[in-house]
């Protein structure tokens, strides 16, 4: 039988993430916007475009959701995206309710199906999902974490000279400032990049994955990054269809792993059928630890902030 994943948000990211899903023909895609014609338009010129890409995924666009009824994943990319000079967190207020609204509509009709959050500030809307889902938390999960790792492991390749396929990388923490690039985890051909290059430079490279989302911004000056969160996105949805037990790093809801109670937060995660199978916990150092904890201390802001908003 066909899967069906819903994406809801027809712009850059949602748009993206639903041509990527359609041409490697993971499963029906069915793509929700609130402007009329854009997801319509969109299913459409993706459809027409699938003789070539040679698939045979349906795509379906609409305004409203009775489409999605039984979807296996929503993937919400609603909300707006950052413009220069504004951060992630600035979206916080006109996301929170964009998320509330859209996790009750899907829902409502996919009960059981597993939410990928994409809508900024990430770690903050995955807790709004979670609220207004219901849902336990392993049918939770935010991507930040393997776009965050992606944009380390490219910046490594390009240092290198080296394919991007013989990189790994984990980039733990908030979708935020705070992130925590861990060079000992990150690896060329499996030889860890802190034997590879020098402290200055793994610096540099850490700062440049940090600002890696404002680094695109200040360059399409209209908008944010979506080719790669598309991918990342993607990625983990087909982790989930293909229930192929990945471990990538994932915002998850944390009750007490890594010392870090009731906030979702960048871990390893396992990804398969039921979404967050497993919480990873790999060995941290003291500073590497700390790193963590400042960017947990910073989600926590944002969840506080949450409860004033109501
Ligand atoms: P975009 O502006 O191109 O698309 C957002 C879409 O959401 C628009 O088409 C808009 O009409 C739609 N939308 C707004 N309210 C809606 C509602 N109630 N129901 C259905 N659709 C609604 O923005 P883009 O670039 O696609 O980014 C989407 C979100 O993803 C932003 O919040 C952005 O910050 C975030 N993002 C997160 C990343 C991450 O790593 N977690 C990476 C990239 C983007
Ligand atoms: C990014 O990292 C804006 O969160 C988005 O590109």
């Amino acid at each position: 039988m066909r899967q069906k994943v819903t994406v809801v948000g027809a712009g850059n990211v949602g748009a993206t993430a639903a041509q990527r899903l359609a041409e490697k023909e993971l499963c029906d895609v069915v793509l929700v916007d609130i402007i009329e014609g854009v997801p319509q338009g969109k299913a459409l010129d993706l459809t027409e475009a699938a003789p070539i890409e040679k698939h045979d995924a349906h795509l379906t666009g609409t305004n409203s959701y009775e489409a999605s009824s039984g979807s296996d994943i929503i993937i919400i990319t609603a909300g707006i995206a950052r413009k220069p000079g504004m951060s992630r967190d600035d979206l916080i207020s006109t996301n929170a309710g964009i998320v509330k609204s859209v996790t009750r509509e899907v829902v409502a009709l996919s009960p059981d199906a597993i939410l990928i959050i994409v809508s900024n500030p990430l770690d903050a809307m995955c807790h709004v999902a979670l609220e207004a889902s219901g849902f336990p938390k392993n049918r939770v999960v935010g991507m930040a974490g393997v776009l965050d790792s992606a944009r380390f492991r490219a910046f490594i390749a390009m240092e290198l000279n080296v394919s991007v396929e013989n990189t790994h990388a984990f980039v733990l923490g908030g979708h935020g400032d705070t992130m925590v690039p861990l060079p000992r985890y990150s690896t060329v051909a499996g030889i860890p990049i802190t034997e590879l290059l020098s402290e200055d430079r793994i610096a540099a490279l850490v700062e440049r994955t940090a600002n890696g989302g404002a680094e695109i911004v200040s360059l399409l000056k209209t908008g944010s990054a979506y080719y790669a969160p598309a991918s990342a996105a993607v990625e983990m949805a087909e982790a989930i269809l293909k229930d192929k037990k990945k471990i990538l790093p994932c915002a998850a809801y944390l009750q007490g792993e890594y010392g870090i109670d009731d906030l979702f937060i960048g871990v390893p995660v396992k990804l398969g059928a039921d979404g967050i199978e497993q919480i990873i916990e790999i060995n941290l150092t003291a500073q590497e630890e700390a790193a963590l904890k400042k960017s947990a201390a910073s989600v926590a802001e944002l969840k506080k902030l949450l409860q004033t908003l109501g």
